[in-house]
C-alpha cells in the first residue's frame, strides 16, 4: 500500500470510529457549570451498565461531579446472608467515582425495602444488634470515601405517620436515631441524612420529616441532611418546593435532591418533553434559590436504564438523555439553569 493510500484508510477509520460514537453534548458539561458555584451535579449509576457500556460509563465520568449507586449499596446486595459480604458492585462504582474525582452519596443503610429476608425473619430482640452492625461494616468500610449517606430511607407513610417495618417493630422510632449514631461513630466526617419521597411539597409527610428532623436535632441525634428524592410527574413540579427546602434549611439542615427524575405517558412528543425541560429548570431554580440546597442528583441520567418504564406501567422518558444516550430539551435546560 501505497504511503497516501495508508493515510487516507487510516483517516476513513477514524471518520467512521467518530460516526460510530453519539455526538457529545455541544457547550460545557454539567460538572463545570455546578463546579463554578459549588453546587454537585449527579446521577445515580448502576454497575453493571459501567462495564459493558463504554458510553454510558464516558457520558456519566464527564458530565457529573457525584455519583449514587443505584442499588449497589443496598442491605439486600450488600449483606444478602448474615454477615456474609458482597462488596463488588459497590467497589466498582466508588472506584469509577474517585477516578473521576467525583462525590459519592453513600445509598443506602436502613430501608424496609430490598432487605433480605434473613433481617425480617430475626428475633425482635436481635434487630437493634445487627442493624447497627449492618451499618458498622459498611459505614466503617467506605470510611472517607462516601462522603453522604442516606442513613434511613423512606421512613414514613404519605399521612405523616411512620412506616411500620421490622425496624419499628423491633425499636420503635427510636431507631432512627440508633442508626444516625451507629453512622456517626462508624464515620464522623461523613455527612448524614434522611430520604424520602413525596416530601418535596409543603405537605403531612414533609411536616412530619421536619418534626422528626427538629426532636432529634433537640436530643442531639446526629443529623446533617434531607434527601427530597423528587420523581416528579410530567407538569406536576410542587410549587412549594422552594419554600419547603427553605424551611429545612431554616433548621441548619442541608437539602439535596436526591432522586431526580420527571415522568411522562408515552409515547413522548416535542411538546411533552419541552414541558419536561422547562420542569427540570424549575427544580434546579428552587435548589439554586436557596443556599442550603448543595447537590441535585438525577436518578439514572440516561432513559436508556430508567427505573421507570418497569415501576410505572405507560410512563417513561423521565431523563436528561434519551434511550440512546442523546441529550434532550431537558439536558439543555439544565446547562442553562445550573
Ligand atoms: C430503585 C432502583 O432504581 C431500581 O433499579 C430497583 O429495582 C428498585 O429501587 N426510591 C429509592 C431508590 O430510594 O433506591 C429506588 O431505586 C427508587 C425509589
Amino acid at each position: 500500500m501505497t504511503h497516501a493510500r495508508r493515510i487516507v484508510l487510516v483517516a476513513a477509520l477514524c471518520l467512521a470510529a467518530l460516526a460510530a460514537q453519539p455526538a457529545e453534548a455541544a457547550g460545557p458539561t454539567l460538572r463545570s457549570l455546578a463546579d463554578a458555584h459549588g453546587l454537585k451535579i449527579g446521577s445515580a449509576l448502576a454497575a453493571n451498565h459501567l462495564s459493558a457500556d463504554a458510553t454510558y460509563a464516558s457520558i456519566a465520568g464527564a458530565q457529573f461531579n457525584s455519583v449514587t449507586p443505584e442499588n449497589e449499596m443496598k442491605w439486600g446486595v450488600v449483606e444478602p446472608n448474615r454477615g456474609q459480604f458482597n462488596w463488588s458492585g459497590a467497589d466498582q462504582i466508588v472506584n469509577f467515582a474517585q477516578s473521576h474525582s467525583q462525590r459519592i452519596r453513600g445509598h443506602n443503610l436502613v430501608w424496609h425495602s430490598q432487605l433480605p429476608g434473613w433481617v425480617n425473619s430475626l428475633p425482635l430482640s436481635q434487630v437493634q444488634g445487627v442493624m447497627q452492625q449492618h451499618i458498622a461494616t459498611e459505614v466503617g468500610r467506605y470510611r472517607g470515601r462516601v462522603a453522604v449517606w442516606d442513613v434511613v430511607n423512606e421512613p414514613f407513610n404519605e399521612d405523616g405517620s411512620l412506616r411500620s417495618d421490622v425496624f419499628t417493630r423491633a425499636m420503635g422510632s427510636s431507631y432512627i436515631a440508633t442508626a444516625l449514631r451507629a453512622a456517626r461513630t462508624a464515620d464522623p466526617n461523613a455527612k448524614l441524612f434522611l430520604n424520602d419521597f413525596n416530601i418535596e411539597a409543603v405537605n403531612p409527610k414533609s411536616t412530619a420529616m421536619l418534626n422528626l428532623v427538629r426532636s432529634l436535632q433537640q436530643q442531639g441525634v446526629p443529623i446533617d441532611g434531607v434527601g427530597f428524592e423528587s420523581h416528579f410527574i410530567l407538569g406536576q413540579i410542587p410549587s412549594s418546593l422552594q419554600q419547603n427546602i427553605a424551611r429545612f434549611a431554616a433548621l441548619g439542615l442541608t437539602v439535596e435532591i436526591t432522586e431526580l427524575d420527571v415522568r411522562m405517558t408515552l409515547p413522548t412528543s416535542s411538546t411533552k418533553l419541552s414541558q419536561q425541560a422547562n420542569d427540570y429548570g424549575t427544580v434546579v431554580r428552587a435548589c439554586r434559590a436557596v443556599a442550603r440546597c448543595t447537590a441535585i442528583t438525577i436518578w439514572e441520567y440516561t432513559d436508556k436504564y430508567s427505573w421507570v418504564p418497569s415501576t410505572f406501567s405507560g410512563q417513561g422518558a423521565a431523563d436528561p438523555y434519551d434511550q440512546n444516550l442523546q441529550p434532550k430539551p431537558a439536558y439543555t435546560t439544565l446547562q442553562q439553569t445550573l
